[in-house]
């Protein structure tokens, strides 16, 4: 039967697991030059319909490095985009490729694609999830860290879909997750709701408020994102004014732990959501956070597309 990743929760902790391992073991691979390639032969369609420069070229590169092909298909190119239902997509890529990875609008849209679709579907960012991104980031974090469970992650900003994969991961992993996000601007009850009952099982705390420093108090990882993301630009003005006192900057990351890393998914705002100096100084790791989505999306693939589980 095929697999797909929708959202973390479609990958249990043994999944995660092997994700983490196998993203290591590329990583080295690639570092020591040495090719592998369980994908020959093999093709991913990758449908996008918003804007991408790290989930794109990742792919991309990724596919290439596993032996694969990658197709670039936009939905302005694709039949898709002038109305063509996006079952009879599914089933007539299904007939051509190996995989595919679609970024779009609706969480619902990848699910349908999921549905009708005789191959893996990797959901490559939707209003709702980002699981590659919180894939990558567990497996940063692992690195810097050297563990996950018992970890305290702060998130600072919107409740986003950055937020509602991370709530996921942490949920799956053990980590203590503690989120401030202005009034109205709350993560998505439903993804708190699934996640909690991750949460029960693996000893994790998940906790909302709307004050930056409660969440980011000892904290050992501090993450933030944009506050108005792809598709929210004519809300750009009012979530500024909405997000005032929610800078991830110097004053706010003294009540973090001294070594505190800091993250973001990128493309960053400096001087919105994240402090110029923050971003760019000692405690940031948001390239090696950028690096990792090309290695734990080869262990996706590897997994999902050569069968590897
Ligand atoms: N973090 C991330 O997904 O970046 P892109 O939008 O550039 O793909
Ligand atoms: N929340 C951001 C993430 C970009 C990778 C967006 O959806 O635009």
């Amino acid at each position: 039967m095929k697999k797909d990743l929708l959202t973390i929760r479609d990958f249990d902790s043994k999944d995660i697991d092997r994700i983490l391992k196998r993203s290591a073991a590329l990583k080295l691979l690639r570092k020591q030059g040495r090719s592998y390639q369980p994908l020959k032969g093999k093709s991913l369609g990758m449908i996008f319909e918003k804007s991408s420069t790290r989930t794109r070229v990742s792919f991309e590169v990724g596919m290439y490095q596993l032996g694969g092909q990658a197709l670039f298909l936009s939905s302005n190119d694709l039949q898709l985009g002038r109305g063509e239902p996006i079952a009879d997509t599914a089933r007539t890529l299904s007939r051509y490729l190996d995989g595919i990875m679609i970024r779009t609008f609706a969480q619902l849209t990848v699910e349908e694609l999921a549905r009708h679709s005789a191959i893996p579907v990797i959901n490559g960012l939707t209003d709702l999830h980002h699981p590659c991104q919180a894939l990558a980031d567990l497996f940063t974090i692992q690195e810097k860290k050297k563990k996950l469970k018992g970890l305290r992650f702060a998130y600072v900003g919107d409740g986003n879909n950055m937020a509602h994969s991370l709530i996921e991961a942490c949920a799956r992993t053990g980590m203590h997750i503690s989120l401030a996000c202005p009034a109205g601007y709350e993560p998505d009850a439903g993804v708190l709701q699934g996640a909690g009952q991750d949460a029960a099982r693996t000893g994790a705390e998940i906790a909302l408020t709307n004050d930056p420093f409660q969440a980011v108090r000892d904290a050992d990882i501090v993450y933030t994102d944009v506050w108005a993301s792809m598709g929210q630009e004519a809300e750009q003005a009012e979530r500024v004014r909405a997000f005032q006192g929610f800078q991830v900057d110097g004053k706010l990351m003294k009540a973090a732990k001294a070594k505190a890393l800091v993250m973001h998914c990128l493309p960053a705002h400096r001087g919105e959501e994240i402090a110029a100096d923050v971003i760019d100084g000692p405690q940031s790791v948001v390239f090696d956070q950028a690096e990792n989505r090309l290695h734990t999306q080869k262990a996706i693939m590897e997994m999902l597309m050569a069968g590897k589980r």
